[in-house]
């Protein structure tokens, strides 16, 4: 089996239970303690950016875009939550699923995509570390805080918290 034997689509609402039970099992359940889920709580996932994969009719994976802010400057889109269940892992289904979502982004106009992850993995769609005296509102590894570009430049002198958008207009 190779990545083609994937398709990728948008998300629907009737998806909703399977993507829990994916992610239930390829995070599991402490899942919701991390500092990424604090970036999406109260908050709503960028419109046309969540996407699955489906092998044979039957959805085996997920990905989610949401907006976020940085120093209250920057807009960008924060990546995740990617999960594919285990046993659909390591044919492609992920790296379809990250490229699929930030060409659609870069198609509508997004400038720059963030993420808390694998630098090794997600380098192979592009994204590398995030430099500069960027802060995420829990603990955080710096060297997996990475970006992907989509204006040449969207990266350069961030400075600041990476906070839901709402966040921000609280503050
Ligand atoms: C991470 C995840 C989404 C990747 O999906 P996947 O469909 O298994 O990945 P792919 O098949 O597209 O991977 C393609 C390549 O990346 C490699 N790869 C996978 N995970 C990797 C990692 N953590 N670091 C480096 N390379 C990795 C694979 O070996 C493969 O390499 P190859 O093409 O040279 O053989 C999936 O493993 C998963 O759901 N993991 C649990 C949840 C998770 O950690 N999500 C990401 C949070 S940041």
């Amino acid at each position: 089996m190779n990545s083609s034997f994937f398709d990728i689509r948008p998300e629907k609402l009737e998806d909703a239970a399977i993507i829990t039970a994916i992610l239930d099992e390829a995070f599991g359940l402490d899942r919701m303690t991390k500092t990424s889920y604090r970036l999406r709580e109260g908050s709503a996932q960028a419109p046309n950016l969540a996407f699955v994969a489906e092998l044979d009719a039957r959805v085996v994976g997920t990905i989610q875009f949401w907006p976020v802010s940085i120093g209250g400057k920057a807009e960008a889109l924060l990546l995740g939550p990617l999960a594919v269940l285990p046993a659909m892992q390591g044919f492609g289904a992920g790296l379809r699923l990250i490229e699929h979502g930030v060409a659609v982004a870069a198609r509508e106009g997004h400038g720059l995509v963030v993420l808390v992850g694998d630098a090794p993995y997600y380098a192979k769609a592009g994204f590398r570390k995030l430099e500069g005296n960027v802060l995420m509102p829990g603990p955080f590894d710096p060297d997996r805080l990475l970006c992907h570009e989509l204006t040449p430049g969207a990266a350069e002198g961030l400075d600041g918290m990476i906070l839901a958008p709402h966040r921000m207009a609280d503050a």
